[in-house]
């Protein structure tokens, strides 16, 4: 029976056995590739019982999927069917309470039909060989993971890599990630997170894309791509699009929180992204932990049948979230037998961890609360996938000693980790062109993250290699020529809070404490400072102040931080502040008072070396962000695409009486979506539309001219929106309908082309029905959502 989450101690305990199981485990895989001969293996394991199962001939396995999953399920019973439907954690890293103690024996009995959290070929070969020789039927296992920004070798958080604004560069990191996996015997990814968000307390938009639909929908598609690609090769794996759906939504910006959202919003706002992943053919779907119209996502028919399937044509298996299942009896919708019955009615097929189905579902049956054609429907879907993935031909496809030791963690793939952070990190600011530093500069590093190597790889990054994995302090001396011109100072802790240390430790990437006072730490500061010709001060956030279960009321820099800043500001050099964050922050006064400001997220294996390169000018930064920076927490949630109201605040004014806006702020963010500097300087010319008035099927095309007017090639995000200025609904004041990333020689103009359709105009009306509307729109094209030309189009149906 499921239990409510437990105490520390239990915890503790509940690890301790895990641990023990896995040394079983382990144990069993050494013994069994060292055990020599028959009589030696007998003794370890039950002898497999007699070949009567689908892999007696080879034939079988050639079988078309239909045929064969046919054949299959004619042998299984109920039991085996529900096994199938059952996904526990192996617990080797676990973001809540594993609840099975004895996988092996599970597996033996056909009770498992897919394991996650469980990291190395040799332990996955040796449960695969459980599966496949053990248990009745020998039905592979499928082996899942979250492997959401890099396997060993990681990525900038997702929110990083979306602000590269590349896709190819996107969909290689994932691809990149998935061959690293797979290698390592991963099938399955629980990733891409694409769940848009408005409200950066929440601390999982770490995560995913940042706020607009459009961008998401190219990023779930390039990140689909990247992951399974062709899945008859053993370097692709099948990807899972989460968390289905509104996530990115919760109350409050709090965790796990509940989400009250109308039709129109969700089609037009909130769905895309997951709509996409289902156009690209992903494989599987997570079910979100939220409510979705006051049904839990888990066991909401309409999400998970009528939109999913029905109306996208998803033709994948839905797994829930860690527990989502029983979590559903905190919801207040029955008890655990009737929260497993809510979730497979409602076309949930794999139960991550809760058990509510293997233990459940054929009391359900008898007492006619399922049917057995769901119980069908569902573990069909999960032998299609395994199918599809090619485990029935060979279960060890992704088993592969070889692969194991030469494709993971490779050269290669760290140089590609390094490009990928150098483009994901945005400039904010560079007043008096202060970046990039001269190599012969003097420079005072200071800042509780300046030497936290292991904060680089940031939030989800459960499978990363630490090993040789610099510290910005280590890798800016090794980038100058005389390591004695890099001064350092930590300058503070990372907070003097003591509850925010605490709780923000949840894979244990603590930074070191110092013991001095703070006033003792920032004067140490100041006098090293004060003997450089610039500052550069690595502040923000640890990895762990994001992600999951780490939301934020407050997201500025902590006041310690916030005070050695201050401190470093008024010694009158030039301060680059350098951030490390999880999610937009709070900079209003770090905007005005410091002369630049980097933002890195966290980048990964070869953050540190990264940061470097944009800080030296080896690499000319080209990041925009996707994700508004609001001046305060107040102003939550500021997106750029909203609606207008009816008494909008005319623009360039900052407050009006009986106008839409605050006495205390302005309405604007501190950095809006869409921007980013680069160390030259572009500007654009005058937009050209090929038309003003256009019918039906006709194309807009648009041109842009931007020139690159600084000393450098650069790369420039060329954005373009539209706005429709009358629908029978109402329409956000601006949305995203494309962009170009493009390199601009120095000196050079270059004409950026647009192409627009209707289909660029369509919309979800009051019926739901996806169509555009005649009228009025305008066009607008810039460097960012708020800087912006604004042309306008009447088009006639
Ligand atoms: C998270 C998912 C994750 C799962 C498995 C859950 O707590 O919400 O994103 O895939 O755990 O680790």
């Amino acid at each position: 029976m499921y239990q409510k989450p437990v105490t520390p101690t239990k915890r503790f305990c509940n690890k301790l056995k895990q641990i023990a199981t896995l040394f079983v485990l382990m144990a069993t895989a050494i013994l069994l590739s060292h055990a020599s001969g028959q009589a030696q293996q007998a003794a370890l394991i039950k002898t497999p019982p007699a070949l009567t199962g689908i892999h007696k001939t080879p034939s079988d396995k050639e079988l078309p999927r239909e045929k064969f999953i046919d054949a299959l399920m004619a042998k299984m019973t109920l039991e085996e069917k529900l096994g199938q439907l059952n996904l526990p954690s192996a617990g080797d890293f676990t973001t809540g309470e594993a609840k099975n103690s004895d996988i092996a024996a599970s597996i033996r009995q056909g009770k498992v039909g897919g394991l996650f959290n469980i990291k190395s070929e040799k332990k996955i070969r040796a449960i695969q060989e459980i599966a496949v020789k053990q248990s009745r039927l020998r039905i592979p296992l499928i082996f899942g993971m979250d492997v959401i920004h890099g396997y060993e070798t990681i990525f900038p958080i997702p929110l990083g890599l979306s602000t590269s604004w590349d896709m190819e560069l996107i969909r290689q990191s994932a691809k990149a990630a998935a061959k690293e996996a797979s290698a390592d015997g991963i099938c399955w990814t629980f990733s891409p997170m694409v769940d848009i968000s408005r409200d950066p307390r929440w601390g999982r938009v770490s995560e995913g894309n940042g706020e607009d639909p459009y961008l998401g929908s190219q990023i779930a598609k390039a990140m689909v791509e990247g992951y399974q690609g062709d899945l008859s090769s053993n370097e692709n794996i099948l990807a899972c699009v989460k968390h289905f759906a509104l996530y990115g939504a919760v109350e409050a910006g709090r965790d796990y929180n509940t989400v009250d959202m109308s039709h129109l919003q969700m089609f037009n706002d909130y769905f895309p992204p997951y709509k996409a992943a289902v156009d690209a053919g992903v494989g599987s779907v997570m079910a979100s932990f939220n409510l979705v119209d006051g049904i839990p996502a888990s066991g909401n028919k309409w999400l998970l049948t009528d939109v999913l399937r029905k109306r996208w044509g998803f033709k994948g298996f839905v797994v829930s979230d860690y527990t989502g299942i029983p979590e559903m009896m905190a919801h207040g919708m029955g008890d655990y037998q009737d929260v497993s019955a809510l979730s497979l009615n409602a076309g949930l097929d794999m139960d991550m961890v809760g058990e509510g189905f293997l233990k459940t579902l054929a009391a359900s049956l008898k007492e006619g609360k399922v049917a057995e054609e769901q119980i069908n429907a569902a573990c069909r879907r999960i032998l299609e996938a395994k199918y599809d993935l090619g485990l029935f031909k060979d279960p060890f496809k992704y088993c592969d000693a070889v692969r194991a030791e030469t494709q993971v963690f490779t050269k290669a793939n760290k140089d590609f980790a390094r490009k990928v952070a150098a483009a994901s990190m945005v400039l904010l600011k560079n007043e008096n062109k202060t970046l990039p530093l001269k190599k012969n500069t003097r420079i005072a590093l200071i800042g509780p993250l300046a030497d936290a190597a292991n904060q680089m790889t940031g939030t989800w990054s459960v499978a990363a290699n630490n090993t040789g994995v610099l510290s910005l302090l280590q890798a800016m001396k090794l980038a100058v020529t005389d390591s004695s011109q890099i001064l350092y100072a930590p300058g503070s802790n990372l907070t003097t809070d003591s509850m925010l240390q605490k709780n923000a430790t949840l894979f244990g990437k603590t930074l070191p404490r110092y013991q001095k006072l703070p006033e003792v730490l920032r004067t140490e500061a100041v006098k090293t400072a004060q003997r450089a010709d610039v500052i550069v001060a690595a502040l923000g956030e640890s990895a762990e102040f994001s992600g999951e279960a780490s939301s934020r009321t407050d997201i500025g820099l902590p006041d310690v931080q916030k005070d050695l800043l201050q401190a470093l500001v008024a010694t009158g050099k030039p301060v680059i502040l350098v951030l490390f964050n999880g999610r937009p922050l709070t900079l209003s006064w770090e905007a005005k008072h410091v002369t630049s400001i980097l933002d890195t997220w966290f980048g990964g294996t070869m953050a540190a070396p990264a940061i470097t390169d944009i800080l030296f000018g080896v690499v000319n930064p080209s990041a925009k962000l996707t994700m508004t920076f609001p001046q305060n927490v107040g102003q939550i949630p500021l997106y750029y695409n909203h609606m207008n109201t009816g008494r909008p605040l005319p623009k360039g004014e900052w407050f009006q009486k009986f106008r839409s806006n605050y006495l205390d702020v302005s309405n604007l963010p501190v950095y809006p979506f869409g921007y980013g500097l680069s160390y030259t300087d572009f500007s654009y010319g005058k937009m050209r539309l090929s038309d003003s008035t256009l019918q039906g099927n006709a194309k807009l095309e648009v041109t842009v001219p931007v020139t690159n007017n600084g000393d450098r090639d650069g790369q420039e995000i060329v954005q373009l929106y539209i706005r429709d200025m009358i629908g029978s609904v109402s329409r956000p004041v601006q949305q995203l309908k494309g962009f170009k990333k493009i390199m601009i020689p120095k000196g050079q103009t270059v004409d950026v082309h647009f192409t627009v359709g209707v289909d660029d105009l369509k919309f979800y009306n009051s019926q739901l029905d996806y169509n555009w509307e005649a009228g009025d729109f305008e066009i607008m094209a810039g460097p960012n959502s708020q800087d912006v030309q604004i042309q306008k189009v009447h088009w006639d149906k």
